[in-house]
């Protein structure tokens, strides 16, 4: 097992292994204490693990309770977010209760949120159960739900306490739900890290432990330098302006790591067009991303993207950040004028 301290204003460690979740009671009990622990999870996850992570809490010494909501984006919402703190209230959560998110992204970021509004905070545990979840969205603190006009547009920055990832309960994840994880690894790569880019080249879940262990260091080390995103973590958003506007327009039917990946593809492909980056190193992020049948680019109109893109949360005022590659293992932010990102898009959009 592998354990990996991330150091922001809650200083918490990731714990990564295979097996462990068997362990997880003891562990949230050394680390949290509490007596009552509800799991926060969707009905996937609870069909499949649900009773493990009941029977490991209640060995130590936990009250354990599940709340349950249909899979999917589309539950990230004001609904369940408000259903969730009902439930947590309905079952007497206390201050110094703990809530644990069971599950990928979306858990992670509807039971965080409710972690971080419930009694103004409680303790809060993840267990990712995707490969996107363990890479990513479970370090970090980023939590939050989807509005109507956009993604993740309420939400708070809210720590965890642990991060516990058994990296054995992936190998229940279907062809798709794995492929969106490996487009975040791809992300951590091309912004900084050469030799896990190169590495990639083996699968993903040849060195699954080992990949993932460099993701959170990665994910840890900028987080660490700019918790609440006011510059660096920046990076972290490669792809995703693009990204969220193509969940946006597809109803959130493309996932989140298909629309990454599209998003990394129209802005390599703009870099070079814009002189930020060599023809070679977008060859090697499009190569990549065919590697793991990833898409390449999308058939959503430049327009409609930039139209889209407006609704992100990082725009600022009338410009908005987006991040390009410079080469494999650096990336660059830089301010595009609201009035410049159809443009922009547009030369993303076209083939080279
Ligand atoms: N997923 C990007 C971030 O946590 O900043």
């Amino acid at each position: 097992m592998k354990t990996i301290t991330v150091n922001t204003s809650k200083s918490y460690d990731v714990l990564i292994g295979a097996g462990i979740l068997d362990e997880a009671g003891t562990f949230i009990r050394q680390t949290v204490g509490g007596q009552a622990a509800a799991i926060v999870t969707d009905d996937n996850v609870a069909a499949l693990y649900g009773n493990r992570l009941a029977e490991t809490l209640e060995k130590s010494d936990y009250r354990a309770v599940q709340y349950v909501f249909p899979h999917g984006e589309a539950s990230k919402n004001a609904e369940t977010f408000i259903s969730a703190l009902n439930f947590l209230a309905e079952n007497k959560l206390s201050r110094t209760d703990v809530v644990v998110a069971f599950g990928g992204g979306v858990t992670g970021d509807i039971a965080g949120f409710a972690a971080a509004c419930y009694m103004r905070g409680v303790r809060f545990v993840q267990i990712p159960t995707t490969l996107l979840a363990a890479v990513d969205s479970s370090v970090g603190g980023k939590t939050g739900i989807d509005l109507a006009a956009g993604k993740n547009l309420a939400g708070a920055f809210y720590q965890p306490d642990a991060v516990i990832c058994d990296v054995s309960l992936l190998s229940s994840l279907t062809p798709d739900v794995f492929r969106d994880g490996c487009a975040e690894v791809i992300k951590h790569g091309v912004i900084a890290d050469r030799v896990l880019f190169e590495s990639l080249k083996t699968p993903i879940n040849t060195q699954l432990e080992a990949v993932i262990a460099r993701n959170v260091e990665i994910k840890r080390d900028i987080v660490v330098e700019d918790e609440f995103e006011t510059g660096p973590r920046k990076l972290l958003n490669f792809g995703h302006t693009v990204g969220h506007a193509i969940e946006l327009l597809s109803d959130y039917h493309i996932t989140h790591g298909h629309a990454v990946a599209a998003g990394m593809a129209v802005v390599t492909r703009a870099a070079v067009r814009m002189d930020m980056c060599e023809a070679h190193c977008s060859c090697d992020i499009l190569d990549m991303l065919r590697r793991y049948e990833l898409p390449e680019n999308t058939k959503y109109k430049a327009d409609d993207l930039a139209r889209a893109c407006l609704s992100d949360k990082k725009r600022d005022g009338d410009s908005i950040t987006m991040v390009f590659p410079a080469e494999i293992g650096r990336c660059v932010r830089k301010e595009i004028p609201i009035h410049e990102l159809e443009k922009v898009i547009r030369l993303g959009l076209e083939e080279l």
